[in-house]
């Protein structure tokens, strides 16, 4: 939630009066524009720029120019041509999603201290805010928004006005706050110079060529470089043109770890594509294929190097709980039936916001899988930090370098599913699942419960799975035209047994969250339980049936539970596998998907329902990624 960019570079060579903003805003609103998907309440900018031309060795005076306005991107970069900043060699940007004050232009970012010469950006909730601003009101301090970051302003503006350098100011007050916080300031008292820290909130750091960059994920600055630097948690980082110095909190320096990041500003583009989501609906092959890259060695057995856990840990695992949120939760339900399947080990999913408060049996033994796109969801970092302290060994499942999640864990295991950046998660999920695969067989083969055989069969039928996702993604045209006639429906419900189950809450949690429509999923059992009173003339329901050649009698139930809805007035939409004609007295509509091995079956049957989300939300009008109300990465609890 909120995206945040900062930039320091080289002095001016352009006059004030010269094309406006320069390279520092060009290189913060690309920033912006790229991090928006974090969040779209409100924009801003603050830039610290020479008052009065900048000849000289130290240039003239410095001022601050502020530009923000509540809505999207766009308003503010409307604002910006209308009111033009000058070039500086230092700025800061924000994009919201509001928690404390609404969203309106005077709560928007950057906020200002009492004497307008520092300007604070801020991602996540100061928690003892309140009793910081009782205190300031107390003293005369003016406030002018209901924020929580104010204060912030309030308090590195009094620090810098004491004496203190920027750095020194932001590690003092940063030492008096509570909850989570990413903050970025810049002062006039210190041009050329962005000052950010972090707990809790992501913050990583773009090593330019006479620029660096700081931004809430690499996105913010993929455009100029691919060497980042990761920050670690109460961390204060100091960045000029030139140079960067990380300490702690307490002042002592710190040494961050370097990456580079794997993907490129292209990868982050559009390409021709009207959504973002639609493109990265079409890359879920890659996301497949690139997942299993390098996993096996030359004998084809597998290897997982990366994951540098003690296969002792891994041996003596008697019990696995995956924690993740959303589509990610989904993912490790859908990995629950394989790894139990696979290895015997007993799998428990939970809500990662849950986790914790149910105080949860965990012993030595037990492992922690932890899912996340983003590596930055607050209700994962917190369970994670949980799971640990009670003495679980905690892996991530992580699509994003230099992430919290995986920085906070004993292991990680990458998901190589490129940025997603439309709000709404398609090829991360298939790339979940694709990486919670391999850890089973991984375990398996470790473990003795799989032949070295078994585990060549298996990993043989997920590199097969690009080439059928693409044969799903070849077809539908036909959901699409579904979409625009069930664009009207006022619920639309989702049936799934075994994999199934968690494919059927996924198709509904991406129709709630895109078409603002009701939508659910059941099991499909479940029904005669209950939800079948829902079920009334013309209701659309889609039906995932598994394999006829899926376990016992599975796939007939399935079909049984097709009939009993359509008896009941349903139109039925059947999502089922080639050849599979026991469907057809059941389904108003039948959407094929190739036949694959069953426990591969959610990489095909999910992408019809991910396609038919979107083209509802489309046919409505309505904003296919940035849904209302909605940020991609949810780094509040
Ligand atoms: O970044 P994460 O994978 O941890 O995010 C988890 C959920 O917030 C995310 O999957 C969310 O449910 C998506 N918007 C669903 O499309």
């Amino acid at each position: 939630m909120c995206g945040i960019v900062g930039y320091a570079g080289p002095r001016p060579t352009v006059r004030p009066s010269d094309p406006a903003g320069g390279e520092a805003l060009a290189v913060v609103l690309e920033g912006l524009r790229r991090l928006e998907y974090r969040g779209y309440d409100s924009a801003g900018v603050a830039v610290v720029a020479e008052a009065d031309g900048h000849d000289g060795p130290g240039g003239g005076a410095h001022a601050l120019h502020v530009t923000k306005r509540a809505g999207r991107l766009a308003r503010l970069v409307e604002a910006l041509e209308a009111e033009p900043v000058p070039d500086a060699a230092a700025a800061i940007g924000h994009t919201r999603w509001a928690t404390h004050g609404g969203p309106t232009d005077a709560n928007a970012h950057p906020h200002t201290s009492a004497d307008g010469r520092l300007a604070v950006i801020h991602n996540g909730i100061i928690e003892n805010y309140a009793a910081l601003k009782a205190e300031l009101l107390e003293q005369g301090v003016p406030f002018t928004s209901q924020t929580d970051t104010e204060v912030v302003a309030h308090l590195l503006g009094r620090a810098v006005a004491a004496g203190a350098d920027l750095t020194t100011a932001m590690r003092e007050v940063c030492r008096d706050l509570e909850g989570a916080f990413t903050l970025l300031a810049v002062h006039v008292d210190a041009p050329g110079t962005v000052v950010g820290a972090r707990r809790n909130s992501p913050l990583v750091v773009g090593l330019g060529d006479g620029a660096n960059y700081l931004g809430s994920d690499v996105a913010a600055f993929i455009g100029r470089t691919r060497d980042a630097l990761e920050l670690g948690q109460d961390q204060v980082v100091t960045i000029t043109a030139t140079s960067v110095e990380v300490t702690g909190f307490d002042g002592a320096p710190v040494t961050p770890r370097a990456f580079t990041v794997d993907w490129d500003a292209a990868a982050a583009e559009k390409g021709g594509y009207q959504w973002y989501m639609d493109k990265e609906i079409h890359e879920q092959p890659k996301a497949v294929a690139d997942t299993l890259l390098g996993r096996t060695d030359a004998s084809g057995a597998l290897v997982l190097d990366e994951l540098r856990m003690d296969t002792a840990v891994l041996r003596r695992t008697d019990k696995i709980i995956v924690i993740a949120c959303g589509t990610a939760a989904y993912a490790g339900h859908v990995a629950k039936y394989a790894i139990e399947h696979w290895c015997r080990i007993p799998v428990e999913v939970e809500l990662a916001h849950e986790f914790r408060y149910r105080d949860p049996v965990l012993t030595e033994r037990t492992l922690v899988v932890a899912i996340s796109q983003s590596g930055e969801t607050m209700d994962v970092v917190m369970a994670i930090r949980h799971a640990r302290e009670q003495g679980a060994k905690v892996l991530a499942i992580c699509n994003t370098q230099g992430a919290t999640i995986p920085r906070e864990s004993d292991a990680a295991l990458y998901t190589h599913a490129g940025p997603e950046v439309a709000v709404a998660s398609t090829k991360a999920f298939l790339a979940q699942i694709t990486a919670c695969y391999l850890l089973g067989l991984y375990l398996a083969q470790l473990r003795g419960n799989m032949f070295a055989d078994e585990v060549r069969t298996v990993l043989g039928q997920l590199h097969g799975m690009p080439d059928a996702v693409q044969t799903v993604l070849d077809r539908s045209e036909e959901v699409r035209k579904l979409a625009h006639e069930l664009a009207d429906s006022k619920s639309v419900l989702f049936l799934g047994r075994h994999v199934g189950f968690p494919v059927a809450l996924e198709g509904a949690l991406k129709l709630k969250e895109l078409a603002y429509l009701h939508a659910e999923g059941f099991a499909a059992g479940e029904l005669k339980h209950g939800p079948i009173a829902l079920v009334e003339e013309g209701q659309p329901v889609f039906v995932i049936v598994p394999s006829p050649d899926s376990r016992d009698s599975l796939h007939a139930k399935v079909v049984s539970n097709a009939q009993e809805v359509r008896a009941r007035g349903a139109r039925t939409i059947v999502i089922a596998e080639d050849g599979d004609d026991a469907v057809l007295g059941s389904a108003d509509l039948v959407v094929r998907v190739p036949r694959v091995p069953t426990l591969m079956a959610p990489l095909v049957t999910v992408v019809p329902l991910q396609v038919f989300a979107m083209e509802v939300a489309s046919a409505k009008g309505l904003d296919v990624d940035q849904p209302r109300n909605l940020a991609k990465s949810v780094t509040v609890e």
